[in-house]
Order: structure tokens, then C-alpha cells, then sequence
């Protein structure tokens, strides 16, 4: 929210009138010594925020003194070497950030005389700044009273408050930036916007059961009081997957296992698998289908489900281990049956199909002579 418009922003419930205080002075008292927080700039602020965008604070930690060393400020890094930036920032991914830290370094150059802007709108401005980036930096490095909502914030919020809307959804992000801004302090923007920061790594972690007993703010929280805080933030994934249920046959005969070769287009494109049919079969359709690939099925065992996650499918197995006959015949079409050890060596097996690779480590299940064929 820009700065202009905090000041018609609705006022905060009366319930979380103490929030601010509670949020700097637990900040204050138990923040984690990072090295953008012990010496603050605003270039070190952008520096840091942007690091953090998909790194995490350990990871980015030893990153921070070693770019700063080789660009210490906004006009070394404008000029930057493409070469030497991506090597310093190599180990933090996503380099796509690193090029436009540059391009927005060269704007601040040229539009700014080299003077990162303290205001949201001309922070939202530049290459590679979104809303958060533009509050932390006019928050954290300048004391103006915005809002800086990450992910952190937003669940810490959507707890406190009991949110059980979509935070990923515009509608309540929107809601609870427009708290944030409404709640931040003017004597103490950077330290509460800090402050909810540090209580989402620290208390009111993700995914995990938040740490209420030590939260400074537990006694305002509808999260907790509700007994919901571990259920909440809710998210609404935008890619469905689609399910696709399938079964997967490890066929093997001694230590050989049969394996295909995919079609040449489509999904995992001309890689090699187990054979696998849609639906989820029973044993008998199972040993059907080992049959109707030309084996003679001696003994089937189910091995565990397996699930895996492609961008817009969900992959759901059902599979089994069937033990044949050595075939006397030729493989079908584009099938191989090799050793273990080539299996592993010569053939490329998508890692959809790990958890039955693994089960070719497993001791072979005996037959028994008398046992009755399948
Ligand atoms: N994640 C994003 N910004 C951060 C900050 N300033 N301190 C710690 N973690 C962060």
C-alpha cells in the first residue's frame, strides 16, 4: 500500500491495539543477529530482500558479505561484470534475479542519481521490486510506516486473525495487507515489520505446529484461541493436478526385469519404464496383462503405492512384482530385459518410477516348486 493511501486506510480493531507494542518489543528482545539488521542501509536492504526472495536466511547469509564485498554499492553494481555477478551470486539460484538487480541498480543511476527511493510507488518502479521488496526497503532501511507482507507475514496474520479465506487469493491478501498497514507503527515501522517477520521463522512456523506457548501474542490471537492456528494459513492451489491412477509391473525373471521404451513424444519422451497401464488392477488383472505381454506369471506380490507429482498430472500407483517364467520367445516390441546393474547403467528411468526401481534391491521372493502356477 502506498504511502498515501495508509492514510485512508481503515483503522485497526480495537482487539489488536496492543499488537504493535508486543510485536517490536518481543522483536527487540529476540531477533536473530543477521547481517543486513546489524549495520542497516538501504542498499544493503535491497541487497538482502532481494536475495531472500527464494533463498533462505542460512543459505543467504554467507552470499551477503562476499556480493557486497565485490559490489559495495549501487553504482559498482550498475556496472557490473555479468561474468563476476553471476559467479557471486552462484550458489543462490534464480539468477534471473541477479540480472535484474543490475538492471535495477542502472535505474537507479539514471533515474534516481543513484539514490535507492524511499517511497512504495517509486520503489514499485524499478526492474524486479514488487509490493513486498518496496515496503521492506521503505519499512526496513528509511522508517516510513507501510506494510511489507511476505509469505511469513501473511500466515502470521491469517492466524492471528483467524483468516480461513484463501491467503493466496487477492481478496485476502489484500485484507490483510490493508491490517498490516493500519497496525504499523510511525516510531517503529522497521522493528514491527521485523518483528512478523522473525515471529513466522521463529513461532508461527509453516507447516509445522506454531510454537503458542512462546508467541508474544498468543493472547490476542483468534488462531489460537479457536484451537485453528495449525490449520491456517489455507491455501488454494491454482494447478490442480489431474489424478491419473496407475499400475506399474516390475516383471522379472531371475535377475532380469522387463522394462519399455517410451513413445517418442509426449510425456517423459523416449526414457525407459516399467510397464504401466491406467487404472488401478487388481492381482488378477495384473497377472492378465503380464500374460498378454506373452510371460507365464509364477508368483505376484504388491509392493507399496507410489505417487508422483508432474507439473499438471498426479501420477497415483498401484504396483506389482511378478515373477515369470524365463521367456522362451521374443520381448515384445520395444522391450528390454536387462541385468540389474545395465538396468541402472544403460537405461535412463524417470525418477517417477524410483520407488520401483528400489524394490530391485529386495531380496527376490523364493518359488516355491510346489507352488501352485499362476
Ligand atoms: N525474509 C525476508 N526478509 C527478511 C528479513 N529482513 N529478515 C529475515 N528474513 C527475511
Amino acid at each position: 500500500m502506498s504511502d498515501r493511501n495508509r492514510r485512508n486506510a481503515d483503522p485497526p480493531p480495537a482487539r489488536l491495539a496492543k499488537l504493535p507494542d508486543l510485536v517490536v518489543s518481543w522483536y527487540r528482545e529476540n531477533r536473530r543477529r543477521l547481517p543486513w539488521r546489524e549495520e542497516v542501509s538501504p542498499y544493503r536492504t535491497l541487497l538482502s530482500e532481494i536475495m531472500l526472495q527464494q533463498t533462505r536466511v542460512e543459505a543467504v547469509k554467507p552470499y551477503f558479505e562476499r556480493f557486497l564485498a565485490a559490489f559495495p554499492d549501487v553504482s559498482s553494481l550498475a556496472d557490473a561484470d555479468d561474468e563476476l555477478l553471476c559467479k557471486r551470486w552462484e550458489g543462490l539460484g534464480y539468477y534471473s534475479r541477479a540480472r535484474n538487480l543490475k538492471k535495477c541498480a542502472h535505474e537507479i543511476v539514471d533515474r534516481f542519481g543513484g539514490v535507492i527511493p524511499s517511497t512504495v510507488p517509486e520503489l514499485l518502479s524499478l526492474p524486479g521490486i514488487g509490493p513486498y521488496t518496496a515496503g521492506a526497503i521503505a519499512a526496513f532501511a528509511y522508517g516510513r510506516p507501510v506494510a511489507a507482507v511476505d509469505g511469513n507475514v501473511l500466515r502470521v496474520t491469517a492466524r492471528i486473525t483467524a483468516e480461513t479465506g484463501d491467503v493466496l487469493s487477492p481478496a485476502v491478501k489484500n485484507k490483510l495487507t490493508a491490517l498490516v498497514s493500519s497496525l504499523v507503527p510511525a516510531d517503529a515501522a522497521s522493528d514491527f515489520g521485523q518483528g512478523l517477520i522473525e515471529l513466522g521463522a521463529l513461532i508461527c512456523l509453516p507447516n509445522r505446529p506454531p510454537k503458542c506457548e512462546l508467541c508474544p501474542v498468543s493472547t490476542l490471537c483468534r488462531g489460537y484461541s479457536e484451537g485453528i492456528a495449525e490449520r491456517l494459513p489455507v491455501r488454494i492451489k491454482k494447478t490442480e493436478r489431474k489424478l491419473d491412477r496407475r499400475t506399474v509391473l516390475v516383471i522379472r525373471s531371475g535377475t532380469r526385469t522387463l522394462l519399455r521404451k517410451r513413445p517418442a513424444r509426449g510425456l517423459l519422451a523416449g526414457l525407459w519404464e516399467f510397464p504401466n497401464y491406467s487404472g488401478g488392477f487388481t492381482e488378477k488383472e495384473a497377472l492378465d496383462a503380464v500374460k498378454a505381454l506373452g510371460f507365464e506369471p509364477l508368483r505376484i506380490r504388491p509392493l507399496d503405492p507410489a505417487k508422483h507429482l508432474f507439473t499438471h498430472i498426479e501420477w497415483q500407483m498401484t504396483g506389482y512384482l511378478v515373477l515369470v517364467a524365463e521367456p522362451d520367445f521374443p520381448l515384445p516390441e520395444g522391450c528390454v530385459m536387462p541385468e540389474t546393474d545395465d538396468l541402472l547403467s544403460r537405461y535412463a528411468i524417470p525418477s517417477a518410477f524410483s520407488a520401483y526401481v528400489r524394490c530391485l534391491f529386495a531380496p527376490i521372493p523364493q518359488i516355491n516348486q510346489k507352488e501352485k502356477r499362476k
